[in-house]
């Protein structure tokens, strides 16, 4: 069954209400349209009735919310400034608020944070940094990670793995590559794993030294710390060949508990992991989708700006999918 297939099963008839900053882009309205038509997301467009329903293009808009940010009742706006200077704890006064609330991601993360929408999906015209900048400071980290991360679920075939972190954190320390590991179990198993989870390095358990092996090392310690009922499923440090092939794991690593049958790779750097998912995907033929953002307490997604419309359904699918996650917790 193709993942898609799989997520739209668990999505539908759910009513998980996503927020579209970018209501005046075709792409995103038509895939808010779709989604909505299909019962897979209850969409939240942004942006003046005019505006949407010229990015609707003659299509009826019944099945979606829209809210206009210039219009919206003076009421509503004190409790939104208000939720923002709460959240910001004496780094953001309210005349910064006021002005926030002019960006409608900032707009639309502060609904994500009332409880008016689950996740949000922005991206299709901003830059990463403004899509995720107001959910750092605003939604946050969930309990257990001081940094957020970006995954990307890789897939060809039967074949499926999850990368991390390919997209957020310039200065990986141990501390944060440990965190990434433990929030890569839950995007794996969003996508139906059965999460193994390798540290990987230049090195395989000591067999060369170094400060960044120490670090992975490290990192892999910690990780098993965190997450004490998920130790035997996480190990480290490993080479990329002993982590995948069970001749190599059997050389190199007789006695892990997952080399040679890993499915989700988390990178020593954030360049190893950008270029990783890059190989695989234009030498390897695998499909990419993300980044996946993880480790926010409420999921918020970041198009690309060369973002389809059907990219922009599939990634909506994946937000719901993470927000369906986040009501069982
Ligand atoms: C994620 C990113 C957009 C944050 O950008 P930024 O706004 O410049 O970050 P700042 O350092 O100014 O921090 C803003 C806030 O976010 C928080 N923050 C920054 N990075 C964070 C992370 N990884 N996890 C959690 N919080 C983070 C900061 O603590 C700060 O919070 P505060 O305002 O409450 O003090 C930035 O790190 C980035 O651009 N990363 C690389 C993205 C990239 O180029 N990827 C390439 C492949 S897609």
């Amino acid at each position: 069954m193709d993942i898609f297939d799989e997520l739209q099963a668990k999505i539908q008839g759910q009513k998980v209400s996503l927020v579209f900053p970018e209501g005046q882009d075709e792409r995103v309205v038509q895939a808010a349209l779709d989604l909505a038509a299909a019962d897979l997301v209850a969409p939240i467009l942004l942006g003046s009735e005019a505006q949407v329903a010229a990015a609707a293009a003659g299509r009826s808009l019944a099945a979606v919310t829209i809210i206009d940010p210039a219009t919206v009742a003076e009421s509503e706006q004190a409790a939104m400034i208000e939720t923002i200077v709460e959240r910001r704890n004496g780094k953001t006064d309210e005349a910064t608020a006021q002005r926030w609330l002019q960006d409608v991601n900032y707009f639309g993360t502060v609904l994500v944070e009332m409880g008016q929408a689950e996740g949000l999906v922005s991206g299709a015209t901003h830059p990463t940094g403004d899509t995720v900048r107001p959910a750092l400071q605003l939604i946050k980290t969930a309990p257990g990670s001081k940094r957020i991360s970006g995954a990307f679920f890789m897939q060809k075939g039967q074949q499926r793995f999850v990368f991390a972190d390919c997209a957020i954190n310039i200065n990986l320390d141990a501390q944060t590559m440990a965190e990434v590991a433990v929030q890569s179990v839950a995007t794996a198993q969003l996508f139906g794993l059965d999460p193994k989870v390798a540290l990987l390095s230049f090195s395989t358990k000591g067999s060369a030294r170094g400060d960044m092996v120490d670090k992975v090392q490290e990192a892999t310690a910690l990780a098993k710390e965190m997450a004490p009922a998920l130790a035997d499923r996480i190990d480290g440090e490993l080479q990329f060949d002993a982590a995948i092939n069970q001749t190599v794991a059997a050389a190199k690593a007789p006695d892990s508990s997952i080399a040679g049958e890993a499915n989700v790779f988390i990178f020593p750097s954030l360049e190893a992991g950008n270029i990783a998912y890059k190989v695989a995907q234009r030498l390897g033929d695998f499909e990419a989708y993300g980044p996946i953002l993880q480790g926010l307490a409420k999921p918020v997604s970041d198009l690309s700006r060369g973002a389809s419309q059907q990219d922009v359904y599939q990634v909506a699918i994946i937000t719901a999918a993470q927000a369906l996650a986040a009501r069982g917790e």
